[in-house]
């Protein structure tokens, strides 16, 4: 597994090698107590979440250490549709540790170990929900813009009515100019699954179109019986995750039903090959 390659990173002092007090290291089993505690501070429901993750792996996760003491958390998933490509995940800095330049260095400390990797992009997925007149995010997306990150693509209604989600990408590598690939296959939806994180949205799964075993199925058909099902389970979005390269018939097909193609990630399943989201909102 990639992350296997994540070392002990220490920061340099001014005269040369002797390491200054801030450094990154993997997360160890006996930090998880601290780091939770260090996300309740941000949000109770996170700290819940995260803890469950942790039970899972630690692989991927790092913290920041300064005077001794843990004070910040970052690390990143792979994604498992592509081999170079990750997604930030639980990322907080101390409340009183914050605009000291502590998630900068963390996350910066991240993104070498990806490089080192073989990753050549990080998106990272955020909300602007608002509580009291605030989005609690602007933080969030003020940190990942100075990082270098831009947005790519803004999903209205993802994670509740009223509340969008935000997915910003970061390149790694310098992205190759390459042209999109011609539209040379096809995929067939072949069924449904939850939307990550949303409450009541679905997502249309599909597969590559194999004309030896696909050539009796009607994909138009099966696409209406899984938007009859998401109706009938009283999804408030239906949405579709497709590549660039093998959309041509499926768009054909979301269209005539009232999707619309509402943003895509640059450079997703491969560099040229983007991931275009298609949308439609019910009416429950
Ligand atoms: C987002 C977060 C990790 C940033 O950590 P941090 O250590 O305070 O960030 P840094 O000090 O490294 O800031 C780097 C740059 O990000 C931007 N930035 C960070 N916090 C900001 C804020 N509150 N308002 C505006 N810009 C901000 C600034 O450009 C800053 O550079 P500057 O201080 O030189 O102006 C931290 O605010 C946090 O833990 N927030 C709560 C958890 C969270 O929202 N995590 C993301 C979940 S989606």
């Amino acid at each position: 597994m990639i992350f296997s390659l994540f070392k002990k990173k220490h920061d340099q002092n001014e005269e040369g090698d002797a390491p200054s007090q801030r450094f990154v290291r993997p997360m160890e089993p006996a930090d998880i107590t601290h780091v939770l505690e260090l996300i309740e501070e941000h949000d109770e429901d996170d700290a819940n979440e995260a803890g469950a993750c942790f039970d899972d792996t630690l692989q991927g996760m790092f913290v920041a250490i300064d005077d001794g003491k843990i004070v910040g958390v970052t690390g990143a998933d792979a994604e498992p549709e592509t081999s170079d490509i990750a997604w930030l995940s639980w990322t907080y800095v101390e409340k009183s540790s914050q605009r000291q330049g502590i998630g900068r260095y963390l996350v910066n400390g991240l993104i070498g170990e990806l490089k080192n990797a073989g990753i050549r992009k990080v998106f990272i997925s955020t909300g602007d929900y608002v509580e009291d007149g605030e989005d609690i995010y602007a933080a969030a997306k003020a940190f990942y813009y100075d990082l270098g990150a831009r947005l790519e693509m803004k999903i209205d209604d993802y994670y509740a009515k009223g509340e969008a989600r935000y997915i910003y990408g970061l390149d790694i590598e310098e992205p190759v100019n390459v042209e999109p690939p011609a539209q040379s296959g096809n995929l067939i939806f072949d069924g449904l699954e939850e939307a990550d994180e949303s409450a009541d949205g679905v997502l249309l799964s599909w597969r590559e179109y194999n004309p030896q075993e696909d050539s009796a199925m009607d994909p138009a058909q099966k696409l209406t019986e899984y938007l009859d099902q998401a109706r009938l389970e009283k999804a408030r979005f239906i949405g579709a995750a497709i590549p660039f390269d093998l959309s041509e018939g499926a768009i054909k097909g979301l269209k005539k039903k009232g999707f619309v193609q509402v943003g895509e990630l640059k450079d997703y399943y491969a560099p040229g090959i983007a991931q275009l989201f298609w949308q439609i909102i019910t009416d429950k």
